[in-house]
Parts: C-alpha cells; structure tokens; sequence
C-alpha cells in the first residue's frame, strides 16, 4: 500500500507537503522539506497538535448581540523539522546541483514516509539520500526522522545540523475564508535550552495561555557535536568525515507534549522520551508496522479490478486514522493534522461523513468521537442561550474546545442542522451496537439537550412544526425557513430522544439522566407530537421536496457559462447574489434522502436527484460522495462510479485546488461510504441491517467487514452474487433488497435475483 510521486517540481512541493504528511491523530507533521525550500518557493511548513490552539478576538465592523467574540485556531507549533546536511563548504538543497532521482512514498502499512534522493553537488560530490519519517500510533508524543546519507563518491566532512525552532507563525491567505486571514505568532517562548540527554523548547499561546513543550533528542553514530541555544531555537551540530561507499545515519526523536493532554509539558515529556530511548528504532517501526496490521485488517476495502481507485481509498482509509483523535478532547478537524485550513476546526463532517467508517470498522474510535461531544455539550448549552434560547443545547457550527468559532454566521452558527447530525451518529452508534449503557452515560443527555433546542427553535403554526431561520447544510442558501434536510433532521433527533428515554426506563436506567436534566414526562410527548407534525417541503408541481420554503422560486444560476477560474463561486460573488439564486454548493436535500431514504417513495427521490444535480457545484468537498451514493441508490451505477471517481481523486490529483491547505477528511470518509453504503447499500436502521449491493461495471468485484451489533460480518460482491460471511457473533437477520435473509455462517445471495 504505498502512495509514490517522483521526480521534483517545486509547484508540487506545497501539495505533496500535505498529502506525505505524517500524523497520528494527536500529533501531525507536514512533509516539508528538512532543508527548507528558497523564499519564492511556496510551502507551509507547520506541525499541529490535534485541538492544542490558541484564541483571538473576531474583528467585526458592526458586532450584533450573541456574536462569538473570540475564536479558537490550531497553533502551528515549534518546528523540528530543520535539518541543514553539508559535504564540506556545499549545503545540500535540490534546488542546486543536479538531482539523479527524488522519490517520496508514503507506506501505508509501515506507518511511515519517505524521501528518497541522489544528489550530485554542484561540484560533483554525489550522495543517495534516504529520509524515514514517523510519527507513532503507539507513542502519541513522538515524531521520528531517520536521515541517512551514502556516499558515492564523496570524501570528506560531512555535517548535519539539526534544529529545533520556536519562532513559528500560522500560515494564512486574506482571500480565501477556508483559511486564516492574517499570518501570526501564537507561541511566546518560556525556554529554550539543551543538556546531554535532550533539547527542549517550553512555550505557551498568546491568549489561551496553554503551554506545551518540544523535546529532541539525537543519536548520531560516529559524529562529534555542538550544541548552541538562543532566540527561541535551539541548533545541534554533528560532523564526521565520510568515504564513499560509507553510509552515515542521524535519528531524530521528537516529543510533543501540550497542556491539554499532560499535567506538565516538559516533564512528562522529558519521562517519554527516556521511554522512547531505551528502545531500539526498529521496534518503534516495527510497532507503528504492527498497530496498522490490525487497523488495516478491519478497515481496507479491497477493489479487485482498479489499482487506481484502490489506493486512493485506501489513502482514504489511512489518512482517517492519521487524522482521529483519540482521546476526550480532539475530534477530526476538516483537513485532519495535514494542514491549517479551516483552522483546525471540529464540523458537521466528523457525525455524518467519517463517525460512519470508524462505526463500522472501529469502535473504540468512535465511542471516542461521541464522547468528545459530549464532552462539548455544555458549551453547547451555554452557546444556544446566547442565542436567546432559553433551554437546550446547541452545538457550535465550527469548534475545537466548544465555543462557537464561526465569524460568519449566515453559513456558520445558522447550520442548526448540526444538532440533529450529532444526534444522528448516537443514535446510528445505539442501533450499530445496543449499547445502552453509553446512552445513559451520554447519549440520552445529548439527545433530550437537542430535542429541547428544536422544540425551542422551532414552532407549531396550523398545526405544523416548522423550523425557521435556519440553514441547511448548502453554504449557497442560508438562512431560510424550514430546510428540508434540517427538518427532517431534527424530526429524527426527536424521536430519537423519545425513543432512548423510553428504552432506559424501560430498563431502570434512566433515573440519573431525569434527574441531571430535570426531565418532565410530558416532554417526551412534546417531541413526539412536533416529530409527527414536522413539516417537510413538498412540491407538489415538480414531485420533488423543495430544499427549503423560498428555493423553489428564486432565479436558477447559469453557472455552467462560467469559466473554471470562476470556482469555487463563493471567492468570486457576494453571498448575496448566490442566496438570490437557485444554486447548490454541495448536496442538501440528495443527502437527506441519503439519511432518510427509507421513508420517502424512491420517484421522489429519483425526480429530486435529477433536480438539484444541474442545480450543484460541488464547490464543497462533502458533495460528490453523497451524488455518488444516491446514485447507486437509485441504480444509476455509471453515474455512481463517475461521482465516485470525483471524490477518492480529490486530493490526490488536487482537483480542489487547494489541497496544498490539507486533506478533505470529510470527503476521505464519503470515498469510503461511496462503496460501502453507495455500491453496497449498507444502512443500520432501526429494524436491523440492509443490503442494497450493486457492482459496478468497471471491475470485478470488491469487499469489506464490519462490524455490527456483536458481529464481524465480510461482504464480498462479486458479478454474479452478494456472499456474506459471519465472521464474529451469533447469527442474525438480513434484508438484502426486499428479502430477509438468516445469516447463520455464510449466505450466497445470487445478484441478478436481486438487483432491480
Ligand atoms: C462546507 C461545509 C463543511 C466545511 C468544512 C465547507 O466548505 O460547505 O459543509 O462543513 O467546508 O469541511
């Protein structure tokens, strides 16, 4: 499984920083070069602790009641990437002499990256280059680089010089708002020093005051070294003389410690790098090889038929788990660990778009995600009464600790619809596991605090629920009155609420919830009744549900006559002129039906796919997925496999645009969903598991396991049949299609019977 690109161009070297990055889900590192690039080359060189951040105040021209004052951003944190290698008086930089080979590979399986070189200086020394980097799923803390140098032909002194350097900012660009808008410093510097064990720098952020602390520590055979400090950086100088034919290796060990997660930085960092020490480097590959053989045997989806699509799902798959915190704190931020776009803010795209991969193939993870909300949940309280609700919760739209960080709130705090999707992964996890017990612990409080801010939000009027106000999860169309996807959401969060009551009752177990929350009897018929009188658009004349009450009537955009430099549409027209027209960033009412299909007549859907697809941009990256997964819903496999195609290539062949900011995480799970809930149909509902498997033309056949209820279960499709095998678990009950099937051990269940 590995991931290569050769050859060097520099216009690649930003992109390939984010898609080569190394991250652990607590600890992430971009692959920037560790002899840095010359001023005019363009790269981000960052290295970010998942939900470590710093706070600064919103600038508002006209600040309203309730606007959030200040916002949280991930710190790009101190720098150990630096490592300057010299032959003599020559500095190695491939951006002179001549370079004979540039490989970097990214290893999948052994956790790892790697660049490969051979350099001729420019005069004529020649050397081959191997550059091992890691960052360990075992030990959170730690970043490794092994840098080894050979010698061809070169005979000399040779020297590296290594760096540890707290003078950092945040990248930025005041032009795009998927970015900061102003490069700062975030980190004041508390030390800087070295004795023989380690290096260190302490520091901690400007306004939120957390501290954290970077320690290296270096193992340089044969070399004699030099130590200097001052200015917030710290240099480690080792020289030796080489021969060639000789071959020359420097490791690195870095260890990230931060506040969030350790009493005292620098201490316990000091403890795990001892730890780290008294073990040989190959046993830290060899655990990191290890950790993935287990995450791989239960995550990969295997594609017999498209090398291609294979390894970008499975670059998917790896940069999911690259990206996950795990632990009470850290969720997954919209580009993961590999960049700082979107400032290293918790969305909507963990509970809809990746929470469903770690439900299916990882459960320890994705108790972890829920936890972490409700971990939130009193922020969430508090932010909804300063939106002038007086009961509920309501989450924060864009978050990394819990406060609202969204300054713009027509497409930000607007998105009410993020209860319900919160809402939706508990209990899309209740009825994946029957797991009771987490829902007395957390589930059941962050389904009523949901519940209540809907019944607060929204009103009866003729009889109806309707919920105004609000926008849906298309960033084109904001603030409008009862969003189809956002109603029918809430509905499901509603009844979900009731439903987990009455099952904890019935089951003695609800007591302490009733009492923390100061729950009343009569609420759970009040949730139900506004779930039963939902009012979900309907248009009658088309035959489709509208996207919300005024979408229907505005002004389609004629977006297809402008050119491709005219996208995204939201960094070349006012927002204004976008909410005027009837034009999708990405899919809204596609995706409720995607969430909700079950219940709504399959010509709906079909008439509203054919509908609002002309109308969608995909300008967002949560967009293809959910066309490809409809598609395949509705038995368009061609077009399935077209939109497919779209979102496993979006980073890989950067068709964004902007993958130099980092990864699309949410969009790396919708690749996922593409063929496991797209191709195959999977969906846990409340009466049990379905199957809607289809292959697509194109290959041969493809498979996965999950895990559901107790059980291990591996589906493989082939042409000509859907073979399920129970892996795990006692037997169950299937439906495939219409048919309910018993799954004993395996079950064979011939295609052409089924489809269609
Ligand atoms: C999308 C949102 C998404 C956010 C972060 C935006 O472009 O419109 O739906 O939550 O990106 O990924």
């Amino acid at each position: 499984m590995l991931l290569i690109d050769t050859g060097f161009d520099p216009a690649r070297i930003a992109r390939n920083e984010t898609l080569f990055h190394t991250a652990n889900g607590y600890l992430g590192v971009r692959a920037c070069l560790e002899e840095g690039v010359p001023p005019h080359v363009p790269t981000i060189r960052s290295t970010l602790i998942n939900a470590f951040y710093d706070e600064k105040p919103i600038a508002y021209a006209e600040k309203m009641k309730g606007f959030p004052e200040t916002q949280q951003g991930i710190v790009n944190v101190v720098d150990c990437q630096s490592i300057r290698l010299s032959l003599g008086e020559e500095r190695f930089t491939p951006f002179e002499g001549t370079l004979h080979a540039f490989t970097r590979i990214l290893d999948m399986e052994a956790g790892t990256a790697q660049r490969e070189m051979e350099w001729e200086s420019p005069a004529g020394n020649r050397i081959r280059i191997v550059i091992t980097r890691m960052v360990s799923f075992e030990v959170r803390e730690l970043f490794v680089i092994r840098y080894q140098v050979e010698s061809l032909n070169y005979q000399g002194p040779i020297c590296f010089a290594s760096f540890l350097d707290g003078n950092v900012t945040n990248s930025a660009d005041p032009d795009d708002p998927r970015v900061a808008s102003e490069t700062m410093r975030h980190l004041i510097i508390d030390e800087a020093w070295g004795d023989e064990e380690s290096s260190w720098i302490a520091c901690h952020t400007t306004l939120s005051g957390l501290s954290m602390a970077t320690r290296v520590s270096h193992h340089a055979e044969g070399f004699s070294s030099a130590f200097l400090a001052g200015d917030g950086a710290t240099e480690t100088v080792f020289t030796r003389e080489i021969e060639p034919g000789q071959t020359t290796v420097l490791v690195k060990y870095c260890v990230y410690t931060d506040e969030r997660r350790h009493k005292n930085p620098l201490v316990d960092g000091k403890a795990i790098l001892r730890e780290v020490l008294a073990r040989p480097l190959e046993g830290l590959f060899e655990a990191q090889r290890a950790y993935l053989a287990n995450y791989w045997k239960n995550a990969r989806v295997v594609i017999d038929g498209d090398d291609k699509l294979q390894r970008s799902l499975d670059f998917s798959v790896f940069s999911l788990l690259q990206s996950v915190g795990k632990d009470a704190v850290s969720n997954i931020s919209a580009k993961g660990l590999s960049g700082e776009g979107y400032e290293g803010h918790y969305f909507w795209d963990t509970e809809i778009y990746s929470f469903p991969f770690f439900l299916l193939t990882n459960l320890a993870i994705a108790k972890n995600l829920l936890r972490y909300r409700y971990f939130i949940l009193d922020a969430a309280r508090r932010h909804a009464r300063l939106l002038g609700h007086t009961k509920g919760a309501l989450y924060p739209w864009r978050t990394i600790a819990g406060p609202e960080c969204s300054g713009y709130f027509p497409s930000g705090s607007a998105q009410y619809h993020i209860n319900g999707d919160i809402a939706h992964a508990f209990l899309q996890y209740y009825r994946a596991t029957n797991d009771l017990d987490l829902m007395a612990q957390m589930g059941a409080e962050v389904l009523v605090e949901t519940a209540r801010l809907w019944m607060d939000a929204g009103h009866f009027l003729d009889g109806v629920f309707h919920i105004n106000g609000v926008t849906g999860p298309d960033e084109y169309t904001c603030l409008v009155n009862n969003n189809c996807y956002t109603n029918l959401i809430a509905q499901e969060n509603l009844r979900g609420a009731v439903e987990i009551m009455e099952l904890l009752d019935a089951e003695g177990k609800a007591e302490p919830v009733v009492k923390k929350l100061g729950f009343q009897a009569e609420e759970l018929i009040a949730f139900r009744h506004a779930a039963d009188v939902m009012y979900i658009p309907y248009d009658e004349k088309r035959g489709i549900h509208a996207q919300d009450d005024s979408f229907l009537q505005k002004e389609v955009m004629d977006f297809l006559s402008l050119p491709p430099s005219e996208f995204p549409l939201l960094q070349h027209f006012h927002p204004l002129y976008l909410y005027r027209h009837q034009v999708c960033k990405q899919a809204d009412t596609v995706l409720a039906h995607y969430l909700f299909g079950e219940d709504i007549r399959e010509e709906v859907m079909c008439r509203s796919f054919d509908y609002y697809e002309p109308l969608t941009t995909h300008d967002s990256s949560l967009s293809t997925c959910i066309f490809s997964i409809m598609a395949a819903r509705l038995g368009n496999m061609n077009k399935a496999m077209t939109y497919f195609k779209m979102s496993a290539m979006l980073d890989l062949e950067d068709t964004q645009g902007n993958t130099k900011d980092g990864i699309h995480t949410a969009n790396m799970g919708g690749a996922y969903l593409c063929v496991v809930a797209g191709f195959a149909g999977l969906r846990i509902l409340k009466s049990g598991l379905l199957l809607r498997p289809r292959l697509p033309r194109e290959w041969k056949g493809y498979h996965f396991q999950f895990f559901y209820c107790g059980r291990k279960i591996r589906c493989e499709i082939t042409e000509n049949q859907c073979s399920l095998l129970l892996l795990e678990g006692v037997p169950l009950t299937i439906r495939v299609f219409e048919q309910e099937y018993w799954l004993e051990e395996t079950l064979e269940i011939p295609l052409d019977k089924t489809v269609g």
